[in-house]
């Protein structure tokens, strides 16, 4: 009972996800026409926004029949039945089922194909990320989506407000907008493509990476990213997990999964966790962190933040400490690595995962290079793998992947 209870807290059921919108009282659907307005950018406001009738009576592409039975359609799926809206998003994306429960490390390397690990072994893994973080990942703005709103602001907008969303303008879409279970998942196929969200570690990929590569007792990973690496690692052979991240929620979630994973009769696993809501960088400065762990760990393993590619909300985020690349370079990394280097024992490794360029603004950074020069300062290069994510689809092509799906894992040892 103990344990169905903190359960209940930490992971996300669908009454806890309704929770998060405030639907309003019903209004008529006269007034919901005229007051239907369409949402095109990350943080327009109603007032800001065109509204749909006017904008699509001067577009050609829509008739007076057509802007008719769409309104009608919004209606009635937004204002007539919005749970049940919610509820077909909520069962495709963030609902855990049996097949999704994690079981075992896959591997990841065909040795037909030296140096390139498949992350899209066991992507179904994901889905405990995204049900403890829902609300951190879909509210994650990127770099990539190009001013496009975040999937959690249009779903709100949807269901709270006279909104619809700028891709659902085509007549072609309009159909999708339906009580329907299957029209309303290719609804959601359009907005995957064209909402923003954070990336997230496929905890398979985390945990084959900790146990094949690694071969961990002793890690560390200077920030959480989503627990991923923890899920991660409770099917590795890790004794002592020690995790870091900003986000105050984010840390205390972990340590219940740790909670519950250790006190798990079934699982009998007697696994050490520390975990600090901490600045990297600021680590010794807080807590002491390098006397304590001094030469201590024999992995360091994680996904840092990725600049400004992906902005985070809550804690002390290291793009928030140090907004200049260069600073921050400086600041947050360099700082971190510093500390890595204190704490990991002779021999031992440590690694980390990152796009290798990306487009923010109007230059193109060298994150991986830039990172990985730093890195070479401190520790001696043991070379790069390819982590390759998922094939593309053709709705990735309109946003920002140079490099298809694919990111870089970084290796290096420490000799002195
Ligand atoms: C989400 S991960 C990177 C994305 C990656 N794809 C992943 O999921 O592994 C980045 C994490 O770094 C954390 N973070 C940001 N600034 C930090 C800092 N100064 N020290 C430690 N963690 C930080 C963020 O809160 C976020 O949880």
């Amino acid at each position: 009972m103990k344990l169905l209870l903190k359960d209940q807290m930490i992971y996300t059921s669908y009454n806890d996800f309704l929770k998060s919108f405030n639907i309003p009282e019903k209004i008529e659907y006269s007034e919901y026409k005229s007051k239907l307005k369409l949402l095109a950018k990350y943080g327009e406001t109603y007032e800001d926004a065109k509204l749909f009738v006017e904008w699509a009576n001067e577009s050609e592409l829509w008739t007076d029949e057509l802007i008719e039975d769409f309104c009608r359609r919004c209606y009635q799926v937004f204002v007539e039945a919005p749970e049940m809206f919610l509820q077909n998003w909520y069962d495709l994306h963030i609902k855990q089922t049996a097949r999704q429960n994690i079981s075992g490390i896959t591997n990841c390397e065909d040795p037909k194909k030296p140096g390139i690990i498949d992350g899209s072994i066991k992507t179904e893994y994901g889905r405990i990320v995204k049900n403890l973080f829902w609300e951190d990942v879909y509210s994650t703005y990127t770099t990539n989506s190009m001013g496009l709103p975040t999937t959690y602001e249009v779903l709100k907008k949807c269901v709270e407000h006279p909104f619809i969303y700028r891709m659902w303008k085509q007549p072609s879409s309009q159909k999708f907008v339906a009580k329907d279970k299957q029209l309303n998942s290719r609804l959601f196929g359009i907005l995957r493509g064209t909402s923003s969200k954070a990336s997230i570690f496929n905890p398979n990929t985390a945990g084959y990476i900790i146990s094949n590569i690694l071969k961990s007792e002793k890690l560390f990973t200077p920030c959480l990213g989503w627990a991923s690496y923890l899920i991660g690692s409770f099917s590795a052979n890790v004794k002592h997990y020690v995790g870091i991240d900003v986000i105050p929620h984010v840390v205390d979630k972990c340590k219940q999964l740790c909670e519950e994973h250790t006190s798990n009769p079934l699982i009998g696993d007697d696994l050490k966790f520390d975990f600090y809501c901490c600045p990297s960088e600021q680590l010794d400065k807080r807590h002491n962190f390098i006397e304590t762990y001094k030469e201590y760990f024999d992995s360091v393993f994680f996904s840092p933040p990725y600049f400004d590619l992906e902005v985070y909300e809550g804690g002390e985020q290291s793009i928030e400490s140090f907004p200049n690349y260069q600073d921050w370079l400086k600041g947050y990394w360099e700082e971190t690595v510093k500390i890595c280097h204190s704490v990991l024992e002779k021999g031992g490794i440590f690694c980390f995962v990152i796009v290798p360029q990306y487009r923010s603004k109007n230059e193109t950074i060298f994150i991986g290079d830039d990172l990985s020069n730093i890195a070479k300062k401190y520790f001696t290069d043991i070379g790069v793998k390819q982590i390759q994510w998922k094939t593309q689809t053709s709705l990735d092509v309109g946003k920002q992947k140079e490099f298809g799906n694919s990111e870089r894992l970084y290796l290096f040892t420490k000799k002195s």
